[in-house]
């Protein structure tokens, strides 16, 4: 790996990223972190083995920089670090709604800054992140990003103007998934089954559809079909989906996710 990187801010999603990047072999030396409360600072020290600076010299040492401190925390940690940050270095931004010109604004002109968001499955290696490039960012770059976050999962690069929709479907979809789990297990305990046993079958069949979509590569409306035999009681529980709109539901949370994530870019809280 050879460049080191530092986390600035290590809470659940730095935390994420730094147990990640461990995990797929970057060292102990290659990483430096941040954090704000002495006493978290002291756990995360003594429970990865990772050298634990003050912002200005972790950024200052660092080729690869990842802001990952609340979007209101953003400007603050950037007016501090910015007489240190190196020219080539390179700063990624996890922050929701952040925009690369933001950052780029606030940093000295030229450093190369890459907006990333990604989400928690991340905290099992199954995460799901998208990167768009800011102005000053070659491929180079893009695949110190991409290395970096692959540790924990898959990664696409998109345009950042799709960064709202990203937001909208993948950062914020495993709540919508649990959601939907959570509303499975109360059917299972409605039709009479111990909530144990609910859980179980209805963790287990997420686990096993989701597998067969990734393994087999078939369009879910190809997997669904396959359970949906004529009259059947899939097609039963189907047109109760359909009847109640839940097609429709789905789409227009996700644009009012989409809107939510718009609003909170151009500094509406
Ligand atoms: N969690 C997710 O699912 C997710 C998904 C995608 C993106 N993100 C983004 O990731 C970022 C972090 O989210 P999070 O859930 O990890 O939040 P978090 O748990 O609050 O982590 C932020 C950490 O940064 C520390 N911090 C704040 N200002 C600092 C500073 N100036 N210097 C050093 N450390 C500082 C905080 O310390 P204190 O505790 O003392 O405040 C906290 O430990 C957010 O911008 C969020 O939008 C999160």
């Amino acid at each position: 790996m050879g460049e080191q990187v530092a986390i600035l801010g290590t809470g659940v999603m730095g935390e994420t990223l730094l147990s990640g990047l461990l995990r797929a072999g970057w060292t102990p030396q290659d990483v430096v972190i941040t954090e704000r409360r002495p006493e978290r600072a002291a756990e995360l020290a003594e429970k990865y083995g990772v050298a634990v600076l003050e912002n200005v010299e972790a950024a200052g040492r660092a080729q690869t920089v990842v802001l990952v401190v609340k979007p209101q925390d953003i400007g603050s940690l950037l007016a501090e670090i910015r007489p240190a940050v190196q020219p080539e270095a390179l700063v990624v931004c996890i922050a929701a709604g952040i925009t690369t010109s933001f950052v780029e604004d606030r940093l000295p002109s030229g450093v190369a800054v890459i907006r990333a968001m990604p989400n928690t499955p991340a905290l099992v290696d199954e995460g799901m992140s998208a990167i768009s490039p800011g102005s000053h960012c070659d491929e180079r770059h893009l695949a110190r990003a991409r290395a970096m976050l692959q540790a924990t999962g898959k990664v696409v690069e998109v345009p950042e103007y799709h960064q709202d929709a990203i937001t909208a479907i993948s950062g914020s979809g495993p709540a919508y998934i649990f959601y939907v789990v959570e509303a499975m297990i109360e059917a299972g305990v409605l039709l009479g089954l111990p909530r144990a046993t609910s859980t179980e079958l209805v963790v287990q069949t997420l686990y096993g559809a989701a597998t067969m979509l990734k393994e087999t590569g078939e369009h879910p409306t190809v997997l669904r079909e396959q359970v949906s035999s004529p009259a059947g009681t899939t097609m039963a529980a189907l047109r109760q989906l359909d009847d109640h709109k839940v097609r429709a539901a789905f789409l227009t949370a996700m644009e009012a996710a989409r809107d939510r994530s718009q609003q909170l870019s151009s500094g509406h809280a």
